[in-house]
């Protein structure tokens, strides 16, 4: 069968200039591509424009861009109030919105029928099902959940939801733009509420609370034992990695007193090639690394420095 050439995605309209639309919308521009960022509110999108511009700025006070790039970055980047204005070119959309399903369904629906028919229709949001979404849309094929993590213009994690009617094409497209983006997506394989990433947030988030509530430390010191402690490790990899490095001997005794099953462990990439001290020896460099860059260093970084 011929396989159909699909459009490049060129322009992209982001909906909704908050915390997140602004950041998506300085993502695609940092990258090339033309931006439309819309908002119903002026003021929102005032904001939103100062937002930019300080991360702009930043990245090139970093190195990441040049000096002479700021401008025309930000120049890739339009304002408007009019939604049909924002999305009657686009190739893709990255809807912004309330976490509402009836906001978000009244907006990809007026989107749907103002776009292109082969753009696609992304939502930001963060639980609620895409297949509930994309009933409102016209060619519901075409919608699809893009979960990115604040600030998605730096977080790289973005998960790919699609919903009952998403086309198989449609997650191909989402999935390359984003990794064209140095993003990395996950797609979901079953759609839930909260998908991924915030359902693990939320157990962290309720233990938390649970410590707090029942004495056992303040809130400051849980939020200290996650900055020093797990966090750290989290950085370079997850709960399953990290039971490996403590019981090296998961991959052949099956481990499970956590509540984490290790059963998978051996196709993970980062163990592909590598024995357990090439591991230790990464890790710890990377840990020496990342204490630096936050401001934490070894004790004895004072004595040799
Ligand atoms: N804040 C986060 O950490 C985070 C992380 C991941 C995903 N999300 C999801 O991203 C979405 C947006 O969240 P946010 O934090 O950016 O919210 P926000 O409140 O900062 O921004 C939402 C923006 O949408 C605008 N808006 C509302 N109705 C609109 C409409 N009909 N047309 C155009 N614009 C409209 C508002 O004026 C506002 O500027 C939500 O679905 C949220 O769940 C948020």
């Amino acid at each position: 069968m011929k396989s159909e050439v699909l459009p490049q995605i060129g322009t992209i309209a982001c909906v909704g200039a908050g915390v997140m639309g602004h950041s998506w919308a300085t993502l695609f521009a940092l990258h090339g591509h033309r931006v439309h960022l819309q908002d119903i509110d002026d003021e929102k999108l005032a904001q939103a424009s100062g937002w930019i511009r300080t991360a702009v700025d930043l990245f090139a006070e970093k190195g990441l861009i040049k000096k002479g790039e700021i401008a025309p970055t930000i120049g890739r980047i339009s304002h408007t109030t009019e939604l049909d204005e924002a999305v009657e070119d686009a190739d893709f959309v990255m809807e912004s919105v309330y976490e509402d399903y009836n906001v978000k369904k009244q907006v990809l629906k007026e989107i749907s029928e103002v776009a292109p028919k082969e753009a696609i229709l992304a939502s930001g949001s963060s639980k609620l099902l895409i297949s509930e979404i994309q009933k409102a849309v016209k060619n519901p094929g075409r919608c699809i959940g893009a979960h990115g993590f604040n600030p998605p213009h730096l977080i790289p994690l973005v998960e790919i939801i699609p919903g009952e009617m998403t086309s198989d094409q449609t997650v191909d497209r989402t999935r390359s733009l984003m990794k064209s983006l140095g993003k990395v997506p996950i797609v979901v394989k079953k759609e839930v509420s909260a998908y991924l990433g915030n359902r693990m947030q939320y157990s962290v988030n309720q233990a938390a609370r649970d410590i707090v509530e029942s004495g056992i430390a303040s809130v400051e010191e849980v939020d200290l034992a996650m900055s020093t402690g797990l966090g750290l490790r989290w950085a370079l990899y997850g709960p399953f990695m990290v039971s490996y490095f403590n019981t090296p001997s998961h991959l052949i005794q099956r481990y499970d007193h956590s509540g984490l099953v290790a059963d998978g462990l051996e196709d993970h990439s980062m163990l592909k090639g590598k024995t357990f001290d090439d591991l230790v020896r990464w890790r710890n460099s990377k840990l020496i690394d990342i204490l630096r860059a936050v401001d934490r260093p070894l004790s004895i970084d004072s004595e040799t420095g």
